[in-house]
């Protein structure tokens, strides 16, 4: 028993001892992380003087052996077991870039936020070994060159914002692989050819923003398998060939804008199916036909820019049926310009107007002016209304009749089989 403990306190002190020896021969578990950023913090040649890399700092008045942490600079944030976990550097005035930043150091990482600041350069090949990332924020920087294919290591990315930047090339195959990511958003960069059909394995993808690069080819039918996508944004691309009659079918979606493309055919009337969709926008196309009646399904849609086609028809119906238009665009069409067409009078709903994505309030009047619905008085929206659910009525008997039908000559068929 004596012995026991005599031999425990002496380890102990072997332990100390060792420790001390230790710490003061080789850097703290932190410095490395510490010093690698200093290194990158050096190489830029401007940051914010009263932002968070102020902060970032290992001249201390202590002895040079006391070990160091990033810990506690601001824009960094530690996991409990004290290695850094979070960069967090959104709008630090940061300008340079990423060649001395040692990827090496982050195996940890999983959130990188460098996002509004004026990083140039391209995205090294090494971002592959932050294996922990999980966001991935690089927007609204000066970034150029290609996307690299190592960004295929990163299977843990659920944010991957690389809008508003000067990225140019195809989109990788290699970001398709990425079957956790959530976010992506590649917008506003100089992206080039067609979307590979592999597209439809981020099967956990719910935003997808394409919009303003020079993409071409078709919209890929694959998207189907995105189910729980709600956002689709691929506007003021080359995108060609025509709106795939699939797409009625991402029943999750709220936002779908595919204006300014080289969109031909018809709009599919399966869109009508998308009773989430708050927003659509097919503007600027070469879009033909009549406006589909179904669309009046879309009870949700407040916003809906059809303009710039060569769309036919009368809308009224369907304004008549969607109670949550705000915004109404059919100019520039093939629809019959009558005064009564014309808008005049504000719509019930307070005015909203949408920008770069961002929803802005606005005086709508004077942007609505391709419709007149002083004349459509309560009586023929309610007569149009009726007869709509009139239809719709008869339309669910007959089904339901089929249906009946159907289930009878079922049962009526597995009873002779089974006997
Ligand atoms: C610099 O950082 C400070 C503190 O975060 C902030 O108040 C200031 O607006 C920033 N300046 C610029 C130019 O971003
Ligand atoms: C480091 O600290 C010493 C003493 O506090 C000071 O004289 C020196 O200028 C500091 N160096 C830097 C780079 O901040
Ligand atoms: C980036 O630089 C431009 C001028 O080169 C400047 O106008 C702009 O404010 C800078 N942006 C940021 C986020 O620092
Ligand atoms: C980058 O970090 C790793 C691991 O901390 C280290 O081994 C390597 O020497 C560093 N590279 C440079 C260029 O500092
Ligand atoms: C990506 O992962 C592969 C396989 O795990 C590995 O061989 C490669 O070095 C990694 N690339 C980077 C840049 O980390
Ligand atoms: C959807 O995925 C399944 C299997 O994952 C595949 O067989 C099918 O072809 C895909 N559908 C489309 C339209 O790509
Ligand atoms: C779409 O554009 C691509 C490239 O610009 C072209 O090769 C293709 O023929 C076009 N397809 C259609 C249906 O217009
Ligand atoms: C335009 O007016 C003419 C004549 O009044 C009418 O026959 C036609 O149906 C109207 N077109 C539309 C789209 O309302
Ligand atoms: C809207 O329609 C009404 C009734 O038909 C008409 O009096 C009015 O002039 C039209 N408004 C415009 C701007 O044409
Ligand atoms: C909306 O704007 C129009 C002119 O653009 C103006 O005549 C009207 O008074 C405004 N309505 C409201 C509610 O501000
Ligand atoms: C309606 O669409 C036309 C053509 O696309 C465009 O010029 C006009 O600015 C749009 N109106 C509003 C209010 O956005």
């Amino acid at each position: 028993m004596k012995m026991n403990v005599k031999s425990s306190i002496s380890l102990f002190a072997i332990l100390i001892v060792s420790d001390l020896v230790f710490s003061s021969f080789t850097p703290h578990p932190h410095e490395d992380q510490a010093d690698a950023l200093i290194t990158w913090k050096t190489s830029l040649s401007h940051f914010n003087i009263t932002g968070a890399l102020a902060t970032w700092n290992t001249n201390t008045t202590s002895s040079h052996t006391t070990p160091y942490s990033p810990c506690k600079w601001q824009g960094i944030v530690c996991s409990h077991n004290g290695r850094v976990e979070m960069i967090q550097l959104g709008n630090e005035g940061l300008v340079g870039d990423l060649k001395n930043f040692n990827f090496s150091s982050f195996h940890d990482l999983s959130e990188l936020q460098l996002s509004f600041n004026n990083l140039t350069g391209s995205i090294p090949p090494q971002i592959g070994k932050l294996k922990s990332l999980t966001y991935l924020g690089f927007s609204e920087n000066k970034f150029h060159g290609l996307i690299p294919s190592t960004i295929r290591n990163l299977t843990n990315l659920l944010f991957l914002k690389l809008n508003g930047n000067q990225i140019s090339g195809t989109i990788p195959n290699e970001l398709f692989h990425l079957s956790q990511l959530q976010f992506l958003y590649l917008d506003h960069n100089q992206l080039v050819g067609s979307i590979a059909p592999s597209i439809g394995q981020i099967k956990s993808l719910r935003e997808l923003d394409l919009s303003f690069n020079k993409l071409s080819g078709p919209i890929p039918t694959t998207l189907v398998n995105i189910s729980i996508l709600a956002v689709l944004a691929m506007q003021n691309n080359q995108i060609n060939g025509s709106i795939p009659e699939e797409i009625g079918q991402m029943f999750q979606l709220r936002y779908l804008v595919l204006g300014s493309n080289q969109l031909v055919g018809s709009i599919p009337p399966s869109l009508g199916q998308l009773i989430f969709v708050s927003m659509l926008s097919l503007y600027d196309n070469k879009l033909t036909g009549p406006i589909p009646i179904e669309l009046a399904h879309l009870t949700a849609l407040d916003y809906l820019d059809l303009s710039s086609n060569q769309l036919t028809g009368d809308p009224r119906e369907l304004i008549c049926a969607l109670p949550e238009l705000i915004y109404f665009n059919i100019s520039h069409n093939m629809i019959e310009e009558n005064s009564s067409l014309i808008y005049k009078g504000n719509l019930p709903k307070p005015p909203r107007l949408f920008r770069n994505g961002e929803c802005v309030a606005a005086n709508i009047s004077r942007y609505l002016h391709t419709f007149n619905n002083s004349n459509i008085n309560k009586r023929n929206c309610k007569d149009i209304i009726i007869i709509v659910l009139f239809s719709g009525t008869f339309i669910l008997l007959v089904l339901f009749g089929v249906l009946l039908k159907r289930n009878t000559m079922k049962e009526i068929k597995s009873k002779w089989e089974g006997q």
